[in-house]
Parts: C-alpha cells; sequence; structure tokens
C-alpha cells in the first residue's frame, strides 16, 4: 500500500494511503485531498489533476505519453516536473512519491 504525500500550494500536506493500481488522481480523491480537481473523471481531458512530481521521484516514474502532453501542453503554470495525476499508475515501488499541487487548482 503505497503512501503518497499531497502538499498543496500553500504548503498544506496530505500524506495518504493509496492503493497499488489506482492513479495518482484516484488517491487524492478518495482521500479527499484539495487540490485535484478531476474534472473529466480521469480520462486525460481536463488537465485539472496536474502535479508537480518531486524531483526526486521524476526518473521512477514512466514518461508521459503523447495524450498526457498534449494536455500538458494546454495546461497553465507547468514545468519539467509536470504531469497529470490520472495518468500515473501507483505501483508499492512508488510508496513515499510527493507531488506538489498547483496554485490554479486551489
Ligand atoms: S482527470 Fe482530467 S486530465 Fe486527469
Amino acid at each position: 500500500m503505497p503512501k503518497i504525500t499531497f502538499i498543496e500550494h500553500d504548503n498544506t500536506e496530505h500524506t495518504v494511503d493509496a492503493i497499488a493500481g489506482q492513479s495518482l488522481m484516484q488517491a487524492a480523491i478518495d482521500n479527499s485531498v484539495p487540490g485535484i480537481l478531476a474534472d473529466c473523471g480521469g480520462y486525460c481531458n481536463c488537465a485539472t489533476c496536474h502535479c508537480y512530481v518531486d524531483d526526486m521521484w521524476t526518473a521512477r516514474i514512466p514518461p508521459a505519453k503523447h495524450a498526457e502532453l498534449d494536455m500538458l501542453d494546454g495546461a497553465i503554470d507547468t514545468n519539467n516536473n509536470s504531469r497529470l495525476g490520472c495518468q500515473i499508475q501507483l505501483t508499492n515501488d512508488l510508496d513515499g512519491l510527493v507531488v506538489r499541487l498547483p496554485a490554479s487548482q486551489t
């Protein structure tokens, strides 16, 4: 059961017990983490699950596919660590993952 820490734009931290196999976005929604809106329900069509993966973890997450990159192109305040939470599938290897949430989703 991977523990995931979400850090809101105001530095409020939420560490949740996620389930391997679910998406990072779903782990946030299931645990009522503010800052992940997920308007499209996880279909890579809204970018309201935008998050910044901590530097320590970027290399340990499979790279984004074209659809995710296209959606991030239209998102605001993106950087090199930007990902869509609905496109990151959690595994037990990601226990301890830290992601930050953008101000635009407060
Ligand atoms: S929930 Fe809509 S793009 Fe991730």
